[in-house]
């Protein structure tokens, strides 16, 4: 049985240790922490149900979580959060009226404090930083005296850089990593986390939490080196970003062929989903087709001849057929590769 109850008094690091060990996530072999300890903790989260005399209750503590900026990922975990029992306690914003203005609209959706950095007072175990990656740092840096960072568990989301940027908190005590969603997020659409996958890195005591939470939230933790990121995050680019930059561009093509955007925009989603179901079930060469696939040469010469009228359409389709034709299964690839380069 199961139930949220305040634990028993405990601060800094210790209060971690016991979020860990009551969830399960904390052992012997995958955290130094002693037998005799461990066990304590164990015992000081468990207790007799109040409901049920006698019987034992597994009490299991969710840290509280402040959340810094009020943007697309915020919203979405804020409220991805408190939907999975998570207390948010604070919304910080920077100085300026209109993000207090944002950090206040999003604190009332989750029941949370809206403060801007100079005047905030963090009690919250958890920390997530939701700022831009060029501003992780300095926000950071902004927080330092609004808290004891010793025992907090400090969080970013950047896909590209790692817990590092976080060393000023490290610095003072706080366990630090970075939490990336392979997820979009933009204004208007708040999706579910459930099945996201999430890259982790980072100290050992900030990375237990952080997948605990994510486990919480339905999402899919898994490990990432701090060498690996960029890459990671350029790979990343690939799902959303430059596929939606794609879209764009076909836009254009398609307004060189008389269909408007929004027609545009219909009629491709059928060719779309039965491609990206494809892609799931038979992986790239398996959903590759079209003239490349047959080797249809003047198919592909006369594409390259109508796209002249569309040069920016016409260098992602080059890039494109170029990267298809050293990956994916081709017919004629020799003609194809010449009239490519020309
Ligand atoms: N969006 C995605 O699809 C996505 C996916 C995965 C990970 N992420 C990561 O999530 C983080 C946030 O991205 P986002 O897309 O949510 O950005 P966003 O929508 O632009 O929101 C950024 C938030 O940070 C605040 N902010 C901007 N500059 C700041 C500064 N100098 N100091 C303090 N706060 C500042 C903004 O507040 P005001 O402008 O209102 O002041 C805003 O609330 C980034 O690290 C990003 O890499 C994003």
């Amino acid at each position: 049985m199961l139930l949220w109850e305040n634990p028993p008094r405990l601060s800094g690091r210790a209060k971690f240790d016991g979020f860990l060990a009551t969830t399960g996530k904390l052992s012997h072999s995958r955290y130094p922490t002693s037998a005799k300890k461990l066990s304590r903790i164990r015992r000081s989260f468990k207790s007799d149900s109040a409901i049920l005399p006698g019987m034992s209750v597994r009490l299991r503590k969710k840290p509280r979580v402040a959340i810094v900026g009020a943007g697309n990922l915020a919203g979405a975990l804020a409220v991805s959060l408190h939907a999975a029992g998570y207390g948010i306690d604070l919304i910080i914003s920077r100085r300026r009226a209109a993000s207090l203005q944002r950090a206040r609209r999003l604190a009332r959706e989750v029941g949370a404090s809206a403060a801007k950095d100079a005047g905030a007072q963090i009690q919250a175990e958890v920390v997530w930083f939701c700022v831009p990656d060029a501003a992780i740092a300095g926000a950071a840096r902004s927080l330092l005296g609004a808290a004891d960072w010793n025992g907090k568990i400090a969080l970013h989301s950047s896909g590209a850089l790692t817990s590092d940027e976080l060393d000023v908190l490290r610095k003072q005590g706080a366990a630090v990593a970075s939490v990336h969603p392979l997820m979009t997020f933009v204004h208007g659409s708040r999706p579910p986390l459930d099945q996201v996958p999430f890259a982790i890195e980072g100290d050992q005591r900030a990375v237990l939490a952080a997948r605990a939470m994510v486990e919480d939230l339905g999402g899919r933790a898994f490990n990432i080196h701090k060498q690996q990121k960029e890459a990671y995050h350029a790979w990343g680019m690939f799902g959303s970003p430059l596929f939606t930059a794609l879209l764009a561009a076909s836009e254009e093509v398609a307004a060189a062929a008389g269909v408007s955007q929004k027609a545009a925009r219909q009629r491709m989603l059928p060719i779309l989903s039965q491609t990206l179901s494809n892609y799931a079930r038979l992986g790239a060469p398996g959903s590759f087709s079209g003239p490349i696939a047959r080797g249809d040469v003047d198919t592909v010469r006369k594409h390259l001849a109508v796209l002249r009228g569309v040069p920016a359409a016409r260098d992602v389709y080059v890039a494109l057929a170029r990267a298809a034709l050293r990956d994916l299964p081709a017919k004629n690839r020799t003609a194809l590769e010449r009239i490519l380069k020309a």
